[in-house]
């Protein structure tokens, strides 16, 4: 089969790939890499919106402040104001894209001005919001845009496998990227892309837990491949709960936004108590990892599955206008949500670690950029401020896109071996795949969840070494599917989230170990970093 050449190769259709890809389509040709429809990511998932500062009562430095309050001492503060402070601009130019936020009207003049929400841990209202499908609408703006654009080629239903590396064909020369192997899943056939750049935006690894609001593409794809190249990753202990998932038997992963508890909603016990306003000073919006945990224990205090977010005290036609997408869809649960209390339960929602990247998206490979949830480039520290992951992957794509201007194109060149596939394909075996998926996710949600222990890992630890060896052992002799090579990725992510999370003993941000309850001085600077065929160490946070 040809190699398939391009200048630049784009894994992932989210907000990261989508605005990379246009920014550097005007260059040289671009491949855009998905594995499923062009629109199905983790963005056209998000509810709440973009977090930037648009409004006179408002300021950047208050927008630092309270990421580096949620990021609990773990944001590295010079990313965070590059990223903040470009927040207005990036937001215009998706305006100018096509993109279109939720506007009121202003009483006194009847002028119309963008309607800020306000989510946990924000001392203002800066959130800009399409009702609640702002992903959706940030998808249909950005594929709209990139539709039938000359120098753009997607290619659905592909799922990238393996970079090709230096190392990987044996030359010896500094370590840098030549290519991919990618999966064309409707023929089952392996292709070899070649290209000087590839760029990862393939989001975060949800689907590593049990329970998650993200959807099943969220396999730690981008994470796991860039791990096995041996480019560093960063910070992997620290995953997000989302406090507010509906509990419901027959909805899959749906979140309830967190805007809610911006426009009033209050998380309440079944028997009704309000029991936020005795853990933290911002009560029902105090940041996410305080109220996942808050909820956690409620939980198992109360020995209930679930508890209430209430926000049947607003006025019904506010609700169903401010908030479209979880009244119906609460409602075809049949739960209305301007008469009755929501279930809900907290659940995996986003990788605050990854790859580790600058503000501009380099990788420790050359040739390598990684925009988005997949990336990690400080500004999230120990824990997310929400609504901040969309504004970073807008600004880091576009510095990713004006450093490669700065680099003059070159035509890959370099020969590239064909894909060796396993050549075994016994169907009595899959069940291999579908038990170890069902496995690892179970044990990272009982052992390395929301509270965790040194005991809980070290099992943890155990039985992910038994289950890597075993999938590997299935990857080298059977022919790949899209399932096994999710698999292969899972495992790869939940032995990096274990072994991060071993590493950091002291209980700060989303990582709370209850063997090591309290901060630690020692780690207040320092991020944890993990390299293929090394340790886990940590670094200083601004070496
Ligand atoms: C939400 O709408 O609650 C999610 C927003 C986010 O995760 O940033």
């Amino acid at each position: 089969m040809a190699t398939r050449d391009y200048d630049y190769i784009v894994l992932g259709s989210g907000i990261a790939g989508l605005y990379f890809s246009l920014k550097v389509a005007d260059l040289g040709k671009v491949a855009i890499i998905t594995k499923k429809h062009r629109a199905e990511s983790n963005t056209n998932y998000a509810q709440g919106g973009i977090a930037a500062v648009t409004s006179k009562e408002d300021s950047v430095e208050k927008h630092i402040e309270d990421t580096c309050i949620a990021g609990a001492g773990l944001c590295h503060r010079d990313v965070v104001k590059k990223i903040l402070t470009e927040g207005p601009a990036r937001i215009q130019d998706l305006v100018e894209l096509g993109m279109e936020f939720s506007e009121r009207e202003i009483s006194e003049t009847g002028e119309r001005e963008w309607d800020l929400g306000k989510e946990g841990g924000h001392s203002k209202r800066r959130i800009l919001h399409a009702k609640d499908v702002t992903g959706r609408e940030i998808e249909r703006a950005l594929l709209h845009a990139i539709a039938n654009h000359p120098n753009i080629d997607i290619f659905e239903n592909h799922f990238a496998i393996d970079l090709i590396t230096s190392h990987r064909l044996g030359i010896d020369e500094p370590n840098r990227c030549h290519g991919i192997y990618v999966l064309d899943r409707s023929n089952r056939q392996v292709e070899v892309f070649r290209s000087n750049a590839i760029t990862i935006g393939t989001g975060g690894c949800g689907k590593v837990y049990l329970y998650t609001t993200n959807p099943d593409i969220a396999t730690g794809d981008g994470v796991a491949m860039a791990y096995r190249a041996g480019v560093p990753i960063l910070n992997m202990e620290f995953v997000q709960f989302h406090p507010t998932c509906l509990y419901h038997p027959k909805a899959k992963t749906f979140l309830i936004s967190e805007a809610v508890r911006g426009e009033g909603g209050i998380i309440k016990s079944q028997d009704g108590r309000p029991f936020m306003d005795e853990c933290h000073p911002l009560k029902s919006l105090a940041p996410r990892d305080i109220v996942a945990r808050a909820i956690d224990r409620e939980m198992k205090r109360e020995g209930t599955d679930y508890v209430h977010l209430d926000i049947t005290h607003k006025p019904a036609p506010f609700i169903m206008d401010r908030f479209p997408n979880i009244y119906q869809t609460c409602l075809q649960y049949g739960i209305d949500i301007t008469k009755q209390p929501i279930p809900v339960v907290p659940a995996a929602h986003y990788q605050c670690g990854g790859i580790k990247t600058t503000p501009s998206g380099e990788t420790g490979l050359r040739g390598l950029y990684a925009i988005g949830e997949v990336a990690c480039t400080g500004l999230h520290g120990a824990n997310r401020l929400a609504s901040n992951s969309l504004l970073e992957a807008l600004v880091v794509a576009y510095h990713a896109a004006e450093q490669l201007k700065s680099v003059p194109l070159e035509a890959p060149s370099r020969e590239l071996p064909p894909w060796e596939d396993g050549d075994v394909t016994d169907p009595d075996e899959l069940v291999v795949v579908s038990h170890n998926w069902d496995e690892i996710r179970r044990l990272m949600w009982d052992y390395v969840g929301i509270v965790r222990t040194k005991k809980r890992l070290e099992r943890a630890q155990k039985r992910i070494v038994n289950l890597q060896t075993e999938i590997q052992d299935y990857y080298l002799n059977f022919q790949v599917t899209t399932d096994l090579l999710e698999l292969r990725n899972l495992v790869t992510v939940a032995d990096l989230i274990i072994k991060a999370a071993k590493t950091r003993e002291e209980s700060r941000g989303l990582h709370f170990n209850i063997d090591f309850p309290d901060l630690d001085a020692v780690w207040g600077n320092r991020d944890t970093l993990l390299e293929r065929d090394r340790s886990p160490s940590s670094q200083p946070i601004n070496p």
